[in-house]
């Protein structure tokens, strides 16, 4: 099938690194948020990842304003009615995506895919409200969208190879590596990713280092470019929260369990960068 419309729903942090991507991949692309507030709030951080990218010389200044005037931003789901493909980025909550799912099946046009970028929500809950669950994969980006490689492509057991192999060129087609998973929660990244988080905020509850020093032991033990807290700090602490709690839910594995901690954070928003605070401190 021929891509040639993308729309995305959600503009937050996952949501406007896709808008981003699928613009400077050359895709006319619609970007609905709920409110003009967040909506705003998104194409300002879409503004402002683009002119870092021409600052560091990844993106010509011309090429920029090409990109971002393949970008249209809306309120209104209906707008999205003629994209050949849809991205969900909403909040990692269940009830929400499906709500999503159920009415984009009856907005957009019968021949599109509709997406998931669910960290953890098996793709098979989504697909089960639509009528068209052949349509519907996941296909999980990682944060920062525009840098990070990768793309998880999510095969449900409804899904048609027609789909999945049209999603996997999508995720090509921007730049991605896709690798194929089964449709279980978590994928393959996050059931290895998110333990290892998790385990780290416990040593952080029990005292057994501080946070610079957990994150120090990671970087220089192990080479990663960003220690877990660190790491925590940037994908949202809500998010790892709402993530761990679907996982535990699923697998009832207390590696999955989300720490008292966590939880707190979450409820006090510290919620890392987004929010100005989380285990570090941001200016
Ligand atoms: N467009 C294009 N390129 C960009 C860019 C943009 N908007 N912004 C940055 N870049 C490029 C830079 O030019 C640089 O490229 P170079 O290496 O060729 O010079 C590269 O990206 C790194 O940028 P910086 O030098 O500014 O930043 P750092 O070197 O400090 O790296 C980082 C920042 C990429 C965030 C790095 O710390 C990192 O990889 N951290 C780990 C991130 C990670 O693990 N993400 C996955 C989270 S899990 C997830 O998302 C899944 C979810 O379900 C939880």
């Amino acid at each position: 099938m021929s891509i040639t419309k993308v729309g995305v729903v959600g503009c937050g942090l996952m949501g406007s690194g896709i808008s981003e991507v699928a613009a400077r991949s050359g895709y006319a692309t619609v970007v609905r948020e709920v409110n003009p507030e967040l909506l705003a709030k998104g194409r300002g951080r879409i503004e402002r990842s683009t002119a870092g990218a021409v600052e560091r010389g990844k993106l010509a200044a011309a090429d920029r304003e090409t990109a971002l005037g393949r970008l249209r931003f809306t309120t209104a789901l209906e707008d999205l009615a003629d994209c050949d493909v849809v991205v969900e980025a909403a909040t990692e909550n269940p009830a929400l995506k499906k709500e999503l799912f159920g009415n984009l099946d009856r907005i957009c046009k019968p021949s599109a895919i509709l997406a998931s970028n669910t960290s953890s929500i098996p793709i098979i809950e989504l697909a089960a409200v639509t009528k068209r669950p052949e349509q519907v994969v996941g296909l999980h980006f990682f944060n920062p969208v525009p840098v990070m490689k990768l793309v998880e492509v999510v095969r449900t057991i409804r899904a048609s190879e027609a789909s999945v192999a049209a999603a996997r060129a999508f995720g090509e087609s921007l730049g991605k590596r896709p690798i194929i998973a089964k449709d279980r929660a978590g994928f393959v990244v996050n059931v290895l990713l998110v333990p290892y988080l998790l385990e780290a905020v416990r040593l952080v509850e029990q005292g057994v280092a501080s946070p610079e020093d957990i994150d120090e032991g990671m970087r220089l033990g192990c080479g990663y470019p960003m220690g877990p807290l660190q790491l925590l700090d940037f994908v949202g602490i809500d998010t790892t929260y709402y993530i761990a709690e679907i996982l535990f839910d699923e697998f009832k594995n207390t590696h999955y369990a989300p720490p008292t901690l966590l939880k707190q954070m979450t409820i006090a928003g510290l919620h890392g960068r987004k929010t100005g605070r989380g285990f570090y401190s941001y200016g």
